[in-house]
């Protein structure tokens, strides 16, 4: 293979590693998320060619407004090393820096050119055409990522090791050398963060015919939508479908991609990074990358914006779209047709994302013709229905609402059904065993609701049952911490909805006339906000209430949910 079918990579050479690790071992280091891990993987393979760094300044500002960097080339995702405002502030330009992963192992060093404050609003209306946080980028722009920008070259250290589907994983160079052994000339990618069942294998048949190439299944497995079934099952999902395609004529490789979710551009930016990895033609489907509905219930973006961008720019991508068609069932045919071909009089059958999870949850049959028995097993395996899997029971509400006496009845009537383990957390018992060195700034709050969501997601994962009670009074807050647990089970918000008045009457600990004198700072709902729950899967009234209805009054909504069995 020669040097010009190859994508640059920005690995220091083994050589000079050694002596160069001395060297740096005592600079400033940053300890990169799981976001920044991914996006750092494909700069130094090349997946994210041309750019040699995270983004500086001037490129940041083109890539936001006009989609292109500085110098004219096209790229859609600004890609930025987002930091704490203190470790920006004891860093300058000029200066390097070295990137960690999560265990402390050094991957790359950065040579910082630029730092900068963005504008984070404008970044979001721009790059993904709305500021609403239901859109999971901008909720990660607002929420979770640092205020700070550095920009500026990186020099690859060390890969990031993954344990799980090493010999799936592929960088953007030994893809384009499978495909230069195999001598595959045109092949089309296929991009997913779903399992496959039968219309996608059936879909990407006919776009490989379509455009007589070879087939890369290239699924994401870096970060996807909060919520998808996870990578490991869907991985088992996939290999399990590859049995059914020719072996001569498609393969499958991961892709650890961090999404954004972004539509349009993220299907321009899928198109690059695919043509980096040696692919000729991308799958790009109606609603490619969408990111679901926004607070008002409309989608995000039309459903054929992801598929306008790309033609718009595909003469000057290296990579060509095929058009994803809607496959549906022909009952009569036993056979897949592609939406705009059905025969007349045809008895069309489908099943949605939608229909398909609830079946799941509810054990209820998948039939034969929707997807294949390997991968429906492998599903109810990590997905058992709803009354089998752990969840989370999330209390809020204003000091002395009546969080814990209810949680306590809770736990109660859930341990007297016996079928799973139950852990309170509340808030009082967190800040004694877990959080006793935190205060009550907004940003100590946030560290106990955070660990307290870390608990809970773990005791989801493994089947149990978790109620927390604290006060938890930010929405932002709340949102990650349903985030970190409902792709491992349920997640049920519950809003105590006494009011102030009431709390501050009942006053059982004395604490609200210690706050009213002052003599407690920065008291929830007196002298600190309490943002009340939009949209909570229960609300409970206590105020003449008795606390035994109101924990029946969950117990039915958990039924409901198909979280306890009927
Ligand atoms: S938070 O905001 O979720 O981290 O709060 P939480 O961990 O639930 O702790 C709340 C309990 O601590 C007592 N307390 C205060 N609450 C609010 N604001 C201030 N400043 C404060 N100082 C002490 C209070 O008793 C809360 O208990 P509950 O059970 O909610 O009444």
């Amino acid at each position: 293979m020669t040097f010009q079918n190859l994508v640059p990579e920005l690995y220091v050479a083994s050589e000079s590693k050694q002596a160069l690790k001395k060297n740096i071992a005592n600079l400033k280091s940053w300890d990169l998320t799981q976001r920044q891990i991914c996006d750092l993987e494909l700069i130094m393979s090349g997946g994210f060619n041309p750019l040699s760094g995270f983004l500086g300044q001037e490129d940041y500002k083109s890539v936001v407004e006009n989609m292109r960097l500085s110098n004219g080339a096209l790229w859609p995702i600004p890609i930025t090393l987002d930091v704490s405002q203190d470790f920006a502030a004891g860093v300058e330009e000029g200066q390097d820096i070295l990137l960690r992963d999560l265990e402390g192992v050094v991957l790359a060093v950065l040579t910082i050119s630029d730092k900068w404050s963005p504008n984070k609003k404008y970044e979001a209306e721009k790059v993904f055409g709305t500021n609403d946080i239901k859109h999971p980028a901008v909720h990660y722009l607002q929420n979770v990522a640092g205020p700070v920008y550095l920009g500026g070259q990186i020099l690859g250290l060390q890969k990031p090791v993954h344990y799980d589907f090493r010999a799936r994983r592929d960088t953007p160079n030994e893809l384009r050398s499978y495909f230069h052994k195999l001598g595959w000339k045109k092949i089309v990618a296929f991009q997913t963060r779903n399992p496959l069942h039968r219309a996608h294998q059936e879909l990407t048949f006919r776009a490989a015919k379509e455009v007589q190439a070879n087939l890369l299944i290239h699924p994401v497995v870096g970060m996807t939508k909060p919520g998808d079934v996870d990578h490991f099952t869907r991985v088992r999902c996939y290999e399990a479908v590859l049995d059914k395609y020719p072996a001569a004529t498609t393969t499958m490789s991961l892709l650890n991609l961090a999404m954004r979710m972004a539509g349009p551009r993220e299907a321009v930016w899928h198109g690059l990074i695919r043509a980096n990895h040696g692919c000729t033609h991308l799958i790009v489907g109606r609603d490619h990358a969408g990111p679901g509905k926004d607070t008002l219930g409309n989608d995000f973006y039309g459903p054929y914006d992801s598929q306008d961008l790309f033609k718009q720019h595909e003469a000057e991508m290296g990579i060509k779209m095929v058009d994803f068609k809607h496959m549906l069932y022909v009952e009569e045919r036993a056979q897949y047709y592609p939406a705009n071909e059905l025969p007349k009089d045809a008895t069309v059958l489908d099943i949605s994302g939608t229909e398909m999870r609830r079946r799941l949850r509810e054990g209820l049959d998948i039939p034969d013709w929707f997807s294949f028995p390997e991968v429906v097993s492998e599903l109810r395996r990590t997905l058992p229905p709803r009354s089998q899997q752990g969840f989370t029971v999330f209390f809020t509400g204003l000091s002395g609402s009546g969080k814990s006496t209810i949680a306590n009845a809770l736990m109660i009537k859930l341990m007297e059904m016996g079928d799973r383990p139950v852990t309170l957390l509340d808030g009082d018992l967190v800040r004694k065993h877990l959080s006793s060195e935190l205060g009550f700034s907004k940003e100590h709050r946030d560290i106990n609701i955070r660990r307290i969501g870390y608990v809970a997601s773990e005791i989801t994962k493994n089947g149990g049952i978790a109620i927390c009670a604290p006060i938890a009074p930010y929405t932002a807050t709340r949102r990650s911490v349903r985030e970190m647990i409902e792709s491992l089970g349920a997640f049920v918000e519950v809003h105590v909805a006494t009011s102030l008045e009431e709390c501050e009457r009942r006053d059982r600990k004395g604490l609200y006339k210690l706050a009213r004198e002052g003599k407690i700072k920065e008291f929830t709902g007196i002298s600190d906000p309490y943002e009340e729950p939009k949209s909570p899967e229960i609300r409970i009234e206590t105020e003449k209430t008795e606390v035994d209805y109101c924990a029946q009054q969950i117990l039915l909504k958990l039924e409901s949910m198909g979280l306890i069995a009927g």
